[in-house]
């Protein structure tokens, strides 16, 4: 096991640290940046089906539901087909209306899980093209699906999803940036600035591992004992909080909520005092200055705020406790670099808690039950 884990502690580290080369590896042959071409057999050999779709619906649990929510936002960003996300085990039970024509997207890990298998099921039923996003070849989604696109993450063995998750978001973005180029929705120019900087986030992910580890153990040092913690981001960091969220949950045992920045004032700003810290993702691109007023309101009320922020920012800098800095990108694809702090910091919460990280509690890798 001791050589499994690559001289890492734990398998969540070395997943966490594969990542430059995970996301690589989901890009290898599909991205082509020079030809300005993405190749896609799963999605090429059905381009009408996905052309013609009235709509998308993406079903996931967990971390991949997460994934899902991102994809969404670039779908319907880059392509303008409308997407609905839902939690596979709901979507099953709630007699959905598909439509053929209909795209169904089944976003899973393992490829096994059960209520994403019965969702599809059901979907297939229906009479929709169904698809699936797997990491695991030759798994049961990938066998029932009309086709498919492999994350190439590798193996994945710690419970909490680290690299599968940013290789779904790679997925994703190749899927939305593809369909908008054949659909006509993407203008060439914005193709092309995207596919150099999608290019460009696994060299950015390497410089996030190596810049920022020390910083967020010392954070982590800092915020261990708090029971509770709020993560906040908008846009496309509104999924990057959920998932955040559900991070520290899933190894640390800390109760945490994710929201979007701008719902904190409904309900959650309620529980603002010295003890709660908020971890906010606050990038350059994407409404920066309305995540600065939310931090400015969280701060008027005594709570601790850490920020991920981009190189070279001031204002939220200048509010936060503590601060991550991550490179910036494209705001699309800004949820994969700001994954990367928000595991580290379960990561390292957890290990300081004396927590099995890779075996956390009451969880399993796959949920091959109802
Ligand atoms: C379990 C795992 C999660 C995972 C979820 C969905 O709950 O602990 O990490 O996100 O299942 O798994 P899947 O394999 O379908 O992505």
């Amino acid at each position: 096991e001791a050589i499994e884990k690559g001289g890492y502690e734990h398998f969540m580290l070395k997943e966490i640290n594969e990542q430059p080369r995970s996301i690589r590896d989901t890009m290898r042959g599909r991205l082509l940046v020079e030809e300005g071409v993405i190749k896609m057999a799963g999605i090429w050999d059905h381009q009408e089906k996905f052309l013609n779709a009235k709509r998308i619906i993406i079903v996931a649990c967990g971390t991949s539901y997460h994934a899902g929510l991102v994809g969404e936002y670039m779908i319907e960003d880059f392509a303008r087909i409308p997407v609905e996300v839902e939690y596979a085990s709901e979507f099953r039970y709630r007699n959905p209306i598909i439509k053929k024509g209909d795209v169904v997207i089944a976003i899973s890990q393992s490829g096994e899980t059960a209520d994403t298998l019965a969702a599809l099921k059901l979907a297939k039923e229906k009479g929709a093209f169904i698809f699936g996003i797997n990491n695991v070849v030759g798994s049961s989604i990938a066998r029932m699906t009309d086709a498919g696109a492999y994350t190439h993450a590798g193996p994945e063995i710690g419970v909490a999803s680290t690299k599968a998750f940013t290789a779904q978001l790679t997925i994703l973005a190749l899927i939305a940036m593809k369909l908008g180029k054949h659909n006509g929705e993407l203008s060439t120019e914005k193709f092309h600035y995207l596919t150099r900087e999608l290019d460009h986030i696994p060299e950015l992910v390497e410089k996030i591992l190596q810049n920022c580890e020390g910083v967020i153990d010392r954070i982590a040092e800092k915020y261990k004992d708090n029971k509770n913690a709020i993560y906040l981001g908008r846009g496309y960091n509104y999924p990057s909080a959920l998932e955040g969220a559900l991070k520290l949950k899933e190894i640390s045992y800390i109760h945490a909520e994710g929201y979007p920045a701008a719902e904190m004032k409904h309900g959650p700003i309620a529980l603002l005092d010295e003890n709660m810290p908020v971890i906010v993702i606050a990038t350059k691109k994407g409404y920066y200055e309305k995540v600065v007023s939310n931090v400015q309101e969280i701060k008027s009320r005594s709570a601790k705020v850490i920020a991920i922020v981009n190189e070279g920012d001031e204002q939220v800098t200048a509010l936060a406790d503590d601060f991550v800095v991550i490179p910036e990108t494209a705001e699309e694809f800004s949820p994969i670099l700001a994954a990367i702090p928000l595991q580290l910091f379960s990561y390292w919460v957890a290990v300081k808690l004396n927590k099995n990280v890779d075996q956390p509690r009451n969880l399993a890798k796959s949920v091959t039950v109802e």
